[in-house]
């Protein structure tokens, strides 16, 4: 049975990225026979400039068609001025939200041949794998009411809501203490109930999901502790389970601990497992068009996306074999650059990927 892949390049260095990404999808799909099926779709400026909206119907009908969504990354200062509700980024968000994809991976991994890259002390990071669960479709993200208001007094006030329901802190807890089963059986739950009622709340539920769950041990930290905890001792973890804005504070620092956000991907999966992938890096409006980006954040979200979505372990595992073999060999795009290993650029990276696969 043909399984259907939605790619979404993106704005910036994501078609550049994508391109790589796609060319080791197409060689895997031959490899394992895996009948996958590509189409394509705009999303955030891309489709702004396109279409005049950030998630056009069309690419929304062709999602929620689509087993699994490979996407690049989006936004930049192009579309700076557009309006609030039309900005790239909301497109991501409302793709998130349409398609229910309320939890989010983002594992960060050393790999041993980029220790060096860390800004970290080696012996702080060498070996780190640690896994965020954040939660991606509720919270102050999402909260109503928000907006922008003008008082009495003629001053303007912003706000926002942060609310969590008992069920949607059960399904990102549930999720988390699954995926720990599968690793240490460690979850640290992150949450700010010295101040915040809605995470004294996503503290108790936690509780409860952990009586079903007796052979993983939970734990809990206030979210200030945690960004220290991340920096001073990051191997202490194993699952950390969070609400939206703490997690995506949280994972970008994550992420740098691994010596580049350029190596990071991450997956966001719904109810029954279906989900997107994007590397956990933004567009990169910066290095855009010069070929410099790295593309094994979203060489490695194909592999997670076989992983766990489209059944494909064996050739997941080729893939992270291959990147692993490109790292050995000491190639480099100058995120990870270190004196002593080859620089090479998107295409090239891309190209030895495919040449390790197919060794
Ligand atoms: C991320 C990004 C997004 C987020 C932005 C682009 C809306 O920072 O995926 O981490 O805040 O979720
Ligand atoms: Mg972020």
């Amino acid at each position: 049975m043909s399984k259907k892949v939605l790619v979404l390049p993106g704005d910036y260095i994501g078609p550049e990225i994508m391109a790589e990404a796609v060319k080791v999808l197409e060689a895997v799909n031959e490899q394992f026979d895996l009948g996958i099926e590509l189409t394509y779709g705009l999303l955030g400026g891309a489709a702004i400039d396109a279409q005049g909206v950030p998630l056009p119907d069309d690419t929304l009908a062709m999602a929620k068609e689509a087993d699994a969504i490979l996407l690049g990354a989006v936004g930049g200062p192009k579309w700076d001025k557009v309006e609030r509700h039309l900005r790239p980024e909301k497109g991501l968000l409302a793709i998130r939200s349409e398609l229910q994809l309320f939890g989010n991976l983002r594992p960060a991994i050393l790999y041993p041949q980029l220790a060096d890259a860390s800004s970290l002390k080696p012996e702080l990071v060498a070996g780190l794998d640690l896994l965020i669960v954040r939660e991606l479709t509720g919270g102050i993200y999402f909260g109503e009411p928000r907006g922008i208001r003008t008082l009495e007094n003629g001053e303007r006030e912003g706000y926002n809501t942060y609310k969590y329901s008992e069920s949607e802190i059960r399904r990102i807890g549930r999720l988390a203490f699954e995926l720990a089963r599968k690793r240490d059986k460690r979850v640290c739950s992150v949450d700010k109930s010295n101040v915040l009622e809605a995470t004294v709340l996503w503290r108790e539920v936690m509780e409860e999901v952990a009586k079903d769950y007796p052979d993983v041990e939970l734990s809990h930290i206030y979210v200030d502790n945690a960004a220290m905890q991340l920096v001073m001792r990051p191997k202490q973890f194993d699952v950390m389970v969070t609400g939206n804005m703490f997690g995506d504070i949280l994972s970008d620092a994550a992420a740098m601990l691994t010596g580049s956000i350029g190596m990071l991907p991450s997956a966001s999966l719904d109810k029954d497992g279906r989900g997107m992938y994007e590397p956990c890096h933004g567009s990169a409006p910066d290095i855009a068009g010069e070929g410099k980006a790295n593309p094994l954040a979203t060489i490695l979200s194909v592999a997670m996306m076989l992983r766990y979505t489209l059944d494909s372990a064996g050739a997941a595992d080729r893939i992270e074999q291959a990147v692993s073999k490109v790292l050995d060999q000491g190639l480099r795009t100058p995120d990870i650059y270190s004196e002593g290993t080859t620089l090479v650029g998107t295409i090239e990276m891309g190209d030895a990927v495919l040449a390790a696969l197919n060794a």
